[in-house]
């Protein structure tokens, strides 16, 4: 399963095509969170100490063809903060020009949101091509992107020697042995809106843990088809016979699989208040998990060998609705477990830098890190040499 790194690779003085993924959240220009950035720049840094020139690629956002508003400028701009050199972002093809680049050693171009092209997210062999034409190596470190197979992350490497960059090695290690040879209990968190999303996903973690906790909208989903009242409650009711047979399966196992039996509701007056679940009133909503219910998973948590964390516990985007999931971040964060936490959302709830620095790892992909749990591979892993 592992990949062959860049440290394997000869690269003196090479043209390397670069593949991050650099999608991140963007407002009026500025950039929200740049952890994604960040993450690749030892990986920057390293092939630039070998006298390479790199050639990076990345999309951002789900672009229907070109338009200003998914550049990558800003994150070239930020980028050069972090290597203290320039990073030209060039549109070879939007000017129809694909003259190879002339580059010196320790340049640095960033093409444009890749995208921005057809042809990208058809995994299109020409374009893939015409990305392999910049250099003479392929690295890939966009472990997030790396459940697409896209031109720039699965077809190029047709064409091109193709390494894994340092940050991808990373990710592959932490869940390798999350997957394989992780110290007991194994105790996972799954949240998240949606059961739809994460049916795979939670099967998969049945197998994997000894405790699975779960929150969210897919706690509710799992109440109610075991036809418990939960009110006005976001509930998917298109998937409660899946639900249903979802919890036949995990008492059949080995694993608990744990729902909260408290909550912080909004009543129907917009009240927010604390009920256990036989005592929601009419019309409430579950917003959170309760206090009981984040004593009972903080304490799975602070008795785990390893922990994995995906989806937020309540409606985190709406105060103090995140505090179910701060809580429990904490708990892992302060636990002696292997740490793995992962998602847009969830990372979303990490208080403060001390309890990042708690995380074994924090890992850079959402969907791409649930897709590997489940099925302990990716295509773009898969093409690496
Ligand atoms: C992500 O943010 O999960 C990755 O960058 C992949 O983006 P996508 O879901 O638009 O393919």
């Amino acid at each position: 399963m592992l990949k062959k790194s860049i440290l394997e690779a000869k690269l003196n003085g090479k043209r390397v095509v670069v593949r991050a993924d650099f999608n991140v959240s963007i407002d009026e220009g500025v950039i929200k969170d740049d952890t994604r950035i960040r993450e690749t720049v030892p990986t920057l840094k390293y092939l630039l100490s070998q006298n390479c020139s790199l050639i990076l690629l990345s999309h951002l956002g789900r672009p229907k063809g070109i338009d200003a508003k998914y550049s990558l400028k800003p994150v070239a701009k930020r980028l050069e903060g972090y290597l203290k050199q320039k990073v030209s972002l060039i549109n070879q093809f939007a000017s129809g020009n694909n003259r190879p680049l002339e580059l010196l050693p320790k340049q640095v171009v960033m093409l444009e949101n890749v995208r921005f092209y057809p042809g990208e997210e058809k995994n299109d062999l020409k374009y893939a091509r015409k990305l392999a034409g910049y250099g003479d190596i392929f690295v890939n470190d966009a472990f997030a992107a790396a459940h697409r197979a896209h031109s720039s992350t699965v077809g190029i490497a047709r064409f091109l020697p193709a390494y894994a960059g340092l940050l991808l090695v990373k990710e592959i290690n932490v869940i390798h042995k999350v997957l394989n040879n992780a110290d007991r209990p194994v105790v996972s968190v799954v949240g998240g809106a949606k059961i739809s999303d994460k049916i795979g996903l939670i099967k998969k973690q049945l197998d994997l843990s000894q405790t699975v906790l779960v929150g969210g909208g897919i706690a509710n989903t799992f109440l109610k088809a075991m036809n418990r009242n939960v009110q006005n409650s976001l509930v998917e009711n298109e998937v409660l016979k899946k639900a249903r047979e979802l919890l036949f399966e995990a008492a059949s196992k080995h694993s608990a699989l744990i729902l909260p039996f408290d909550f912080v509701i909004k009543n129907k007056e917009g009240k927010v208040l604390t009920a256990i679940l036989s005592q929601l009133p009419n019309e409430a909503a579950i917003m959170d998990i309760g206090p009981k219910s984040r004593k009972l998973f903080k304490d799975y948590l602070l008795g785990a060998g390893t922990i994995i964390f995906n989806g937020p516990m309540g409606k985190y985007e709406e105060k103090p609705f995140d505090e179910g999931t701060k809580d429990l971040i904490k708990a892992a964060s302060e636990s002696k477990a292997l740490s793995v936490i992962g998602g847009g959302d969830t990372l979303a709830c990490i208080g403060s830098k001390k309890i990042a620095e708690g995380i074994t790892h924090i890992s850079t992909g959402g969907g791409a890190m649930l897709e590997f749990i489940e099925k302990g591979t990716l295509p773009a892993i898969e093409v690496l040499q």
